[in-house]
């Protein structure tokens, strides 16, 4: 254990609270069978890209939202929320909802609204003016809000798995009453946040077109930063691409630390512990579900969430009690994804080049003197790890990234090591399938009258998904199909 793992009791214990330690949970973790997976869930926690992309979140991290951050919720009624509600990190997500009757624009048609949206119908306010719509409020978190962040695109009212952390474990699967039932669905998580959790958490945080949180209570978690009156628009074109744009600026990041997480503990059913039947094929893709999970799977899963939780003394969410496994990850990407690419690329044509390209990726590691590929391999793996980061037993991100970091620097290694182009080129073709990186999908800088469009809930097509392009607001009305693709929603 080293210096920021140690300084970690000993604030808990000022707090008069200890985390639990690993240890504590239902059985030790297996993150290494699916550490891509984990790896992945690292990556693209609170990003809007590669979660819209890897929209079957399976794990639960604790969320902290600083004191003082503002966040908005788009209504009919002027009156400040007193109870449960939905909040949003962009205005314009939430100016969607701040329509006369409190309900979505007409460019939102191809979902119901939701049942919380009802109530709002019978009491619009006065239709006295025709440019006035609904209120956008405006809020600031009172306290440090502890959240559970719920990850993927786990808002997205969908049957492809979208829903299945929250419908199959946190609500034991047991009511289950729809895709469109998110009013009884965020009920059953504050109920929970109240009973098992007894209190800890504040919230549900999730993702759909913009992050979002079901805040328990507003009265105890909020004060209000101001009320003012929405506009009526009928410009439903660029009403949208003011809203996609909104939400995909925030596709590398929720950003500026407006939620911090733990990736030290945190619970995933690509844990292999649980040993669920996680892995589906649905045309041509394969998609983590949950609902094959046993009663007694379940179970397991519930209790490690509530040990994760009940851990969770007063701050230990907080930035300094948590390594950034994010910033490594994002380190290992940033260095390795243009260049494994460009190895299976044609301009590498003969395995002379190829190992050329391999030898100066690993240069860095070699001791050209006293060649040793266990030492190299070590050397690379553990390049953005730093000595005083918490060990894979300290840490369960620390086991899926280390995992990863050594499986690229070790195929790197060997397939340098072919004596055949092919079977070199084959090498790194697994290594990219198996590592299945969002970043390989960016579309590149759009001129500023485009963004790059992907199916984010309940817009885009299945060829969005397949190959995201630039798109200007003409270009992006009417992409539909892909949320339809299986059944409807
Ligand atoms: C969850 O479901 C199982 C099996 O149906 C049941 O035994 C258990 O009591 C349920 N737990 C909760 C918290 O609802
Ligand atoms: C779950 O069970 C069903 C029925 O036995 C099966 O068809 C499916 O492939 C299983 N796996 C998943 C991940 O759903
Ligand atoms: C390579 O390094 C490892 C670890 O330091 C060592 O155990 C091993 O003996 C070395 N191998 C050779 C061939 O020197
Ligand atoms: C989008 O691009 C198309 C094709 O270039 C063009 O016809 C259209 O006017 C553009 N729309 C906007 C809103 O700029």
């Amino acid at each position: 254990m080293r210096s920021l793992v140690l300084a970690l009791p000993t604030l808990a214990a000022l707090v008069g609270a200890t985390p639990a330690p690993l240890g504590s949970l239902t059985s030790p973790s297996d993150l290494t069978t699916n550490a891509n997976h984990v790896f992945n869930a690292i990556h693209s926690a609170l990003r809007q890209w590669g979660s819209s992309l890897n929209h079957n979140g399976m794990s639960y991290f604790l969320a902290t939202v600083p004191k003082g951050t503002q966040l908005y919720h788009g209504t009919s009624k002027e009156e400040p929320i007193s109870g449960m509600e939905w909040l949003a990190y962009e205005p314009e997500h939430s100016l969607v909802f701040s329509g006369r009757h409190g309900g979505p624009p007409p460019f939102h048609d191809n979902f119901r609204l939701n049942d919380q949206q009802q109530p709002l119908f019978e009491s619009g306010p006065p239709e006295d003016d025709d440019d006035l719509a609904g209120y956008l409020h405006t809020y600031c978190a009172a306290h440090p809000l502890r959240l559970i962040y719920v990850d993927g695109e786990a808002a997205a009212k969908s049957d492809k798995g979208t829903l299945d952390t929250q419908d199959y474990i946190l609500l034991n699967g047991t009511e289950k009453k729809g895709v469109f039932w998110d009013f009884e669905r965020a009920k059953g998580m504050c109920e929970l946040a109240a009973t098992e959790w007894k209190g800890q958490i504040h919230g549900i945080l999730r993702m759909e077109g913009g992050f979002e949180i079901i805040l328990c209570s507003f009265k105890d978690s909020l004060e209000v930063v101001r009320i003012t009156r929405a506009k009526s628009d009928s410009r439903l074109e660029e009403q949208k691409f003011d809203y996609y744009r909104a939400i995909t600026a925030r596709y590398d990041g929720v950003g500026g630390d407006r939620t911090l997480l733990n990736y030290d503990q945190f619970v995933t059913g690509f844990d292999a512990k649980y040993g669920i039947d996680l892995f589906r094929e649905v045309e041509g893709r394969t998609l983590p579900r949950l609902m094959n999970a046993t009663a007694k799977q379940v179970g397991m899963m519930r209790e490690d969430i509530r040990r994760v939780v009940l851990g969770m003394g007063t701050d230990v969410s907080l930035p300094e009690h948590s390594f950034n496994w994010q910033g490594v990850a994002d380190m290992i990407v940033g260095r390795y994804a243009a260049r494994l690419k460009y190895l299976v690329s044609p301009s590498l044509s003969t395995l002379e080049a190829f190992q050329r390209e391999i030898d100066s990726t690993l240069q860095p590691f070699i001791d050209y003197a006293r060649r040793n590929s266990t030492t190299e391999s070590e050397r690379c793996a553990t390049q953005f790890i730093p000595e005083t980061a918490p060990t894979a037993s300290e840490s369960m991100a620390a086991a899926a990234v280390s995992h990863v970091a050594h499986t690229i620097c070790s195929t790197l290694l060997s397939a340098s090591e072919e004596t055949s182009y092919e079977a070199a080129v084959e090498k790194v073709k697994e290594l990219i399938e198996y590592l299945d990186w969002t970043t390989w999908k960016e579309c590149g800088a759009c001129d500023p009258d485009k963004l790059c469009m992907l199916p984010i809930w309940p817009f885009g097509s299945l060829e969005d998904f397949m190959h995201p392009t630039c798109m200007n607001a003409t270009q992006m009305t009417g992409r539909r199909g892909y949320w339809r693709l299986w059944g409807r929603s």
